[in-house]
């Protein structure tokens, strides 16, 4: 086993009396800039941990429940590698069909099952609110992780990481949102999170696609300039960051709406040549043919690396809620 460094400028310990100790989080309108500060310090001391020791044992003992209604590959796993890294364990009920839910149990009784034996509940449900609602029943944290076309917070955290990471600042950024921004409840949480920032927005969606109306006005209140496209011809060579999003085929109750769609942007090396030679390119992941494998080797792709990133976040959200930083 490797020695454990010393870490004791490290902001890892019990810190019961921590802002965040016992918290859920569901949105991202509960969080400051001064939070983002904490949080991507936190998570940047996390990466340096796992790049020395790879596991160690912060969250000794404790046991996340991991509730998800709807398919995830990246979210569940990397909570669960955040937890196992940090020393806790999981009970993982990813299939909700071999669970009582499958009995008709509801989302409530559920949650109130899974916090008599876990410290900490994650959940993924199909309907907005559901979390808020999961964490009023109970007494445990609970993290959102994603509720419908809702909100997806720590996906909109990990990506406000990666930003930084990447570019090394948020302030001065033009951000363009592509792809289903009416369905994309990443882009919901993004577009919000970013209003922290002196940034710049562009939507590019199919008319039928747009970012909902409220979103806009909530912003533009904020003082968010905030521009609409239906091409990214215009919005792609100002455009520091790319956020491009799938098509959220199952929002959809017509088919062939969703056909008529699916197919709006691809980005590939030949789109991208019209793109700053200094920017990059996201995507939450998965992706179903909105950007080309052919790009994957350009150093401004950056969704693979930003999957990684969000294994330091979601560390940093746990140690968090539990206490411990
Ligand atoms: C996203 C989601 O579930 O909202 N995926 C993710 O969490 N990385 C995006 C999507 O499904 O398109």
């Amino acid at each position: 086993m490797p020695t454990q460094p010393n870490n004791s400028h490290l902001p890892f310990g019990d810190h019961k009396n921590a802002p965040w100790y016992g918290k859920d989080i569901i949105s991202v309108k509960q969080f400051s800039r001064e939070d983002l500060e904490y949080i991507f310090a936190v998570a940047h001391e996390m990466h340096v941990m796992v790049d020395h020791v790879g596991t160690f044992d912060l969250l000794k003992g404790k046991i996340l429940a991991s509730l998800f209604y709807e398919p995830s590959t990246r979210t569940s796993s990397s909570f669960t590698a955040a937890m196992e890294r940090l020393g806790g364990s999981v009970i993982p009920i990813n299939e909700v069909k071999y669970s009582s839910v499958s009995k008709g149990e509801s989302l409530l009784d559920t949650v109130r099952t899974l916090e008599c034996y876990a410290d900490v509940i994650v959940i993924r449900h199909p309907e907005v609110g559901s979390a808020a609602q999961a964490a009023k029943a109970a007494r445990k944290p609970v993290i959102n992780a994603g509720d419908g076309i809702g909100e997806h917070p720590t996906q909109a955290l990990l990506d406000a990481f990666t930003i930084k990471e990447e570019l090394g600042h948020l302030d001065g950024l033009t951000v363009t949102l592509l792809g289903d921004l009416k369905h994309g409840r990443t882009v919901h949480s993004l577009a919000r999170l970013l209003s922290l920032y002196k940034v710049k927005l562009n939507y590019v969606a199919p008319e039928i696609l747009r970012m909902p109306a409220e979103l806009i006005d909530e912003l533009k209140a904020k003082g968010v300039e905030q521009t609409e496209y239906t091409t990214l011809d215009q919005a792609l060579p100002q455009t520091d960051v790319l956020y491009v999003t799938r098509v959220q085929k199952e929002r959809f109750t017509d088919e062939a709406v969703y056909e008529s769609v699916k197919g709006a942007y691809v980005i590939d090396p030949k789109v991208m040549k019209a793109a700053r030679e200094r920017m990059i390119v996201m995507h939450p992941l998965p992706r179903v043919g909105e950007i080309s494998p052919e790009f994957d080797d350009d150093p401004r792709a950056a969704y693979f690396r930003q999957m990684e990133y969000g294994l330091y976040v979601r560390m940093a959200l746990l140690a968090m809620v539990l206490g411990k930083a």
